[in-house]
């Protein structure tokens, strides 16, 4: 198979997490028989630096030629004290997001035995706990309306959502969860909020045309926080706006002990995007200690949205036999430290072998 490949390092730890990705993708590419071209391209601060655009237009040229993206991270701290900074990273992201139709974020959250030791939570709380976040990504109050009074006094932020965003998340949620458990939880605040009072209708009228082999629920954001943590294995999949979804995933993404391990997809109109959970963290970067774990896991992700599912399968298994060797970056707390480098050639090691084993079993 033949397959155009975007990589946007971005900022920070970025371009180290998302080579050793390559390197895996550069291996089942070799193994498998398929090729793989890569194009790159400048968001973030590095793009603001090169050329004044967080997300310039030669950048959004190499997405749109490409069937997937494998992205890294955006935020540099000169920007992060400046909110009022006239550019800034993050618009790059947002401008991305809505330009290439990435309406829905995908984030799995599944715990690894290895290491339940490093979650806040009690391990028995948070043992098997798996769940995935189907968070709205182009629309709500990230991209309503922005307003503030003359004397600069008053600002507003309007929320608007139309049927149409979303039933089209609502439908990807519904499918997921068919492949899973058969269960989706919608988060809203529909006591207080008529966007929220939307979604309900919406996403009830769908469920009872189209889906009702899946078990649906309710729960206000509020409650659902902390049912996160109370009780996190009564999710399966959870559907929810834009930015109930950005505070509800950075919760869920803690509760596994394992934040360096969450990969996640933005997928929508156009072509798919996979990136690791984790911020630029700016303090590591250069340094080869950050986790590639989550960029090698979205690699994964990717090679799932491409059909690739025994090569995803493949990468998956190499990352979980990474684990159970001990040996791991620093922030696993392993027997044994790696750099960053080392687990990215440590994981290629583990996929050719799984790769020769299934070989010589079929
Ligand atoms: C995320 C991030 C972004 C968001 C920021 C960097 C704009 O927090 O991807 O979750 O709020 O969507
Ligand atoms: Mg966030």
């Amino acid at each position: 198979m033949q397959k155009n490949i975007a990589i946007l390092p971005g900022d920070g730890i970025g371009p180290e997490v998302t080579e050793q990705a390559k390197k895996a993708l550069d291996t089942i590419a070799e193994l498998f028989g398929h090729q793989f071209h890569y194009t790159w391209g400048d968001i973030g601060a590095i793009a603001i630096d090169r050329t004044g655009e967080p997300f310039p237009d030669a950048t959004f040229a190499v997405c749109s030629q490409a069937d997937a993206i494998l992205f890294g991270a955006v935020g540099h701290p000169k920007y992060d004290n400046d909110p009022n900074a006239p550019v800034r990273p993050e618009q790059g992201l947002l401008k991305m997001r809505k330009t290439l139709g990435l309406y829905a974020n995908i984030r799995p959250v599944v715990t690894y035995p290895a290491l339940l030791h490093l979650s806040p939570l009690r391990e028995d709380r948070v043992k098997c706990a798996d769940l995935v976040i189907f968070r709205e990504l182009t629309g709500g109050i990230y991209f309503g309306k922005k307003w503030r009074s003359d004397d600069r006094t008053i600002a507003s932020d309007e929320c608007s959502y139309s049927i149409l965003e979303i039933e089209r998340i609502t439908r990807l949620a519904f499918e997921s969860a068919r492949q899973r458990r058969g269960k989706v939880t919608l988060v809203d605040k529909a006591n207080v909020l008529e966007t929220s009072r939307l979604w309900r209708e919406t996403v009830r009228q769908l469920a009872a045309a189209d889906y009702p082999d899946i078990a649906l629920d309710y729960l206000y954001v509020d409650n659902a926080a902390m049912q996160l943590i109370q009780n996190p294995r009564q999710f399966d999949v959870m559907l929810t706006e834009n930015m109930f979804g950005d505070i509800l995933s950075d919760e869920a993404s803690v509760l596994t002990g394992s934040m360096g391990l969450l990969p996640s997809a933005s997928v929508g109109s156009t072509t798919g995007l996979f990136e690791p959970i984790h911020g630029s963290y700016p303090q590591a970067a250069g340094l080869d200690i950050a986790n590639p774990l989550a960029a090698i896991l979205s690699a994964a992700m990717l090679l799932d949205y491409l059909a690739l599912h025994t090569e995803a399968n493949v990468v998956r298994d190499a990352v979980t036999a990474v684990l159970q060797s001990g040996s791991g970056t620093e922030d696993l707390q392993p027997a044994t430290i790696l750099k960053c480098s080392e687990v990215g050639a440590l994981t290629v090691q583990h996929i050719q072998k799984i790769a020769q084993k299934a070989h010589s079993i079929a």
